[in-house]
């Protein structure tokens, strides 16, 4: 029997070209483990009426942790056009599959790294070293959203003073969506971001919210982060707005060290950082959870490219590496990450976003005879 279990899941459209890169470094690592496809995506909307089917869930609470490409998601419109004529008119609604499962299997905290390696030439600076820690199951991403809202919301929400200036719209021409905090969930992230850059020596720890505005939800993250920050005194609390924040990002990068954020910033804010280090194929991400963890590039599934073999398998493959690391296989870690970084280095093999023509596949070749030579 395998040491590991790990659910694979491709997903749509690049998440395909990438997961058959990774699966190249998966083989040539040898870890003492069982692959485990898993069926997500649009393909199982259109034809199921869900994108994350129970089947894939059940694989997943079987599994040690998942290796997951990207999925494609559209509007409610659209998705509704293009289901099955036996799913239509049902009143079946799509939810996105990664946002559900990341709720279900309670996937508290989403990491993502961005590193610029040295070398490489799409990187805004050489010394550009953070950490995005994301809220990864509530906020505007809880799914609590309204078009049109009933009745009974309406009139909940009416009992607010701010809402009379809607109160003469109809409702078929509302739409609300809910930005839903819990101080349980901001002390978790506040946590695990402190704890992380104490573990790695890092001086600060940024808070990027919007309190001067949205003063409930942003201003609950920000009590709780004060409050937190004095049981580290060696870790510098810094508070900033996130439309600064994207400013500063492009402005002084290599200043930052931990950020911290809830669900939507944090998914902009990562973008954001993503492309001073090379763009989105570039970055890796974990969703962690107490006992579980799923593994992804922060990228999409980049229709347009699809199938072609032409993307950036890097996010992917660094993905696998978070795997690895979270495994507590340590030695697999490093030696795979100095892989990439020497092949990032010697710019032989480039796949289109470094100008370059290699696939997908053949960049993930040269990571392997570079790990194979360590
Ligand atoms: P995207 O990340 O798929 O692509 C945006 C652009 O970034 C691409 O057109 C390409 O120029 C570049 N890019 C992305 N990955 C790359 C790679 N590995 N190598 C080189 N260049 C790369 O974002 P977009 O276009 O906003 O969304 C496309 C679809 O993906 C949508 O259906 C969206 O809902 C979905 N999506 C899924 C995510 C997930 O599965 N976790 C995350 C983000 C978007
Ligand atoms: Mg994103």
């Amino acid at each position: 029997m395998p040491k590991y279990h790990i659910a694979y899941l491709p997903g749509d459209g690049i998440g395909n070209d990438v997961m058959d890169a990774a699966k190249i470094v998966l083989d040539a690592i040898d870890l003492d483990a069982e692959y485990i496809h898993g069926d997500i995506g649009w393909e199982f909307w259109k034809t199921e009426g869900n994108p994350l089917p129970d089947r894939t869930v059940e694989l997943l609470k079987e599994t040690n942790c998942c290796l997951f490409g990207a999925i494609t998601s559209k509007s409610n419109e659209d998705a509704e056009k293009e289901l099955i004529p036996e799913l239509r008119n049902k009143g079946i609604v799509y939810s996105g599959a990664i946002v559900t499962l990341r709720q279900e299997l309670n996937l508290h905290t989403n990491m993502r790294y961005c590193k610029a390696y040295p070398g490489n030439p799409l990187n805004y600076r050489d010394d550009i070293d953070l950490v995005v820690f994301r809220e990864n199951t509530e906020g505007l991403y809880a799914g609590v959203e309204f078009r049109p809202p009933s009745k009974e919301v309406f009139n909940a929400l009416m009992t607010h003073k701010n809402m009379k200036k809607f109160e003469k719209i109809s409702l078929d021409d509302i739409a609300v969506s809910c930005r839903i905090f819990t101080r349980n969930a901001c002390q978790n992230i506040i946590r695990q971001a402190f704890e992380y850059a104490k573990k790695h020596n890092r001086g600060s720890v940024t808070l990027v919210e919007k309190p001067n505005v949205i003063r409930e939800t942003s201003g609950m993250m920000v009590q709780e982060a004060r409050r937190m920050a004095m049981e580290y005194p060696n870790i510098e609390l810094w508070e900033t707005n996130v439309d600064a924040m994207c400013m500063w990002l492009v402005k002084n990068p290599q200043d930052y060290d931990v950020l911290v954020s809830s669900n939507m910033f944090g998914d902009i804010i990562s973008d954001l950082a993503a492309q001073l280090v090379g763009g989105l194929g570039f970055v890796a991400s974990q969703n962690i959870g107490d006992n579980y963890a799923v593994f992804e590039p922060i990228h999409g599934s980049a229709p347009k490219y699809a199938g072609q073999y032409k993307v950036n398998p890097i996010a992917m493959i660094l993905s696998v590496k978070l795997m690895l690391d979270w495994l507590g296989e340590k030695q697999y870690a490093k030696n795979l990450d100095q892989a990439v970084a020497s092949v990032i280095k010697e710019r032989k093999i480039t796949t289109y976003d470094l100008g370059g023509t290699n696939t997908s596949l053949e960049m993930a070749e040269t990571i392997v005879k570079k790990y194979e030579e360590l």
